[in-house]
């Protein structure tokens, strides 16, 4: 059974390729390499023995796209990872993410409608109930107001696929990840940041590995345990077969309507100075960093409950922060030591 997946150079992208693959699915990638390179591409053949095809198409292009739907009508699903994903950059620059988030989507429905696709998962994010004070979040937490416009876009996603669902064949899954972290334990495909990151764990990783000379927390002020925000990491394997059990399960017919949702995190909160502590243990590198102002827009704290997809879809994350840190150092010393043997 053939999987179609935008943005499959990407970081979750890859890591579902390597599920899909294991899990006996034959994948196409769609990628306009935006913000990514085909390196990843050469990890997966690696660690799963198969080459797996990119066609280098902007999504935002009809006519492009609908030429890889017409060369792969076998597909059995999409899954739609491609999007931009930097919530600075969608606060600095609003409708390059409005523009390519949201025709990008629009363009993948129309050819899933033409070309009959019965399945479509899409890649949504627990950006999308802005500052929520209902904890753990379930999916019947209203949604709140988004806090970036790249929130706003993943919110009008979900209602585009969902007025969709309503009216078309196509059965659909969106996926709430919360914040999906680590790497694939081979160390051959992991998290690329282009350029400066902003997310914690490559923030540290890259910080212990003497990228960034110093890092800052955001926040110590906090109503927390420790004064700093709490985040769900989830890692990203866990996340990748979720995106399987999504595909088999609509292939299954096990769904009860067109168009579900679900979240993906573990359920723990964790605060920032623990995914310090879980590093620091794991690495055995003191981490250079300061306490600092909180960083606008940040939620205190949200973390998932998860019992919807433990329950439908049979997904368990299997996979401990202190494995997360360690899969996501272990992916920042080989970029390393690859730049020092070339
Ligand atoms: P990523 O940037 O690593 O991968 C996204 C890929 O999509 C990139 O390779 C990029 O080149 C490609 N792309 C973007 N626009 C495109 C277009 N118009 N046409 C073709 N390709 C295009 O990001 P990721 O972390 O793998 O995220 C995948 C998805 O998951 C995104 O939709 C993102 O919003 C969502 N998400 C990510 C996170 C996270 O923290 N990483 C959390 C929640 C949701
Ligand atoms: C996590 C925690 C920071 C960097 C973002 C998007 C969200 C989703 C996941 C896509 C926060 C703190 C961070 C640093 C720090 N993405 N931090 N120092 O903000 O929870 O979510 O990524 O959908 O939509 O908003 O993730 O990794 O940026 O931050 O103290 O240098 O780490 O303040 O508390 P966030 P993050």
């Amino acid at each position: 059974m053939k999987v179609l997946v935008t943005g499959g150079c990407g970081y979750i992208g890859a890591h579902t390729i390597v599920d899909l693959i294991n899990n006996g699915f034959d994948v196409v990638s769609v990628d306009s390499n935006i913000r990514s390179t085909t390196q990843l591409l050469d990890g997966i053949e690696k660690i799963t023995g198969k080459k797996v095809r990119n066609y280098k198409v902007d999504l935002c292009n009809l006519e492009d796209t609908h030429a890889v739907f017409h060369e792969n009508r076998d597909i059995v699903g999409v899954i739609h990872f491609a999007a931009l994903k930097t919530v600075p950059e969608s606060v600095a620059d609003p409708l390059l993410y409005f523009h390519n988030n949201l025709t990008s989507l629009i363009n993948v429905l129309k050819c899933v409608k033409e070309f009959n696709v019965p399945n479509l998962v899409f890649s949504s994010s627990c950006s999308v109930y802005g500052n929520t004070t209902a904890l753990p979040v379930v999916e019947e937490t209203p949604i709140g107001e988004a806090q970036s416009p790249y929130a706003r876009t993943k919110q009008m996603g979900e209602q585009i696929i969902e007025d969709y669902s309503r009216v078309n064949n196509t059965q659909s899954i969106i996926l709430r990840y919360f914040n999906p972290v680590g790497a694939h334990s081979s160390g051959l495909i992991g998290e690329l940041p282009l350029g400066k990151p902003d997310n914690l764990v490559p923030v540290i990783t890259q910080t212990a590995i003497g990228k960034i000379p110093k890092m800052t927390v955001f926040g110590s002020d906090y109503d927390t345990r420790d004064g700093s925000c709490v985040r769900d990491y989830i890692h990203v394997m866990d996340i990748a077969n979720a995106h399987t059990r999504a595909l088999q399960y609509l292939i299954g017919h096990k769904n009860a309507t067109n168009c579900e949702i679900f979240n993906l995190g573990t359920g723990n909160g964790v605060t920032v100075l623990e995914a310090i502590k879980a590093f620091e243990k794991i690495s055995g590198v003191k981490l250079n960093y300061a306490m600092g102002p909180r960083r606008p827009g940040d939620v205190i704290s949200i973390y998932a409950n998860n019992s919807r997809a433990k329950e439908k879809l049979g997904w368990i994350p299997q996979i401990s922060i202190e494995d997360s840190m360690r899969t996501a150092w272990q992916w920042e010393v080989s970029l390393r030591d690859k730049v020092l043997s070339n």
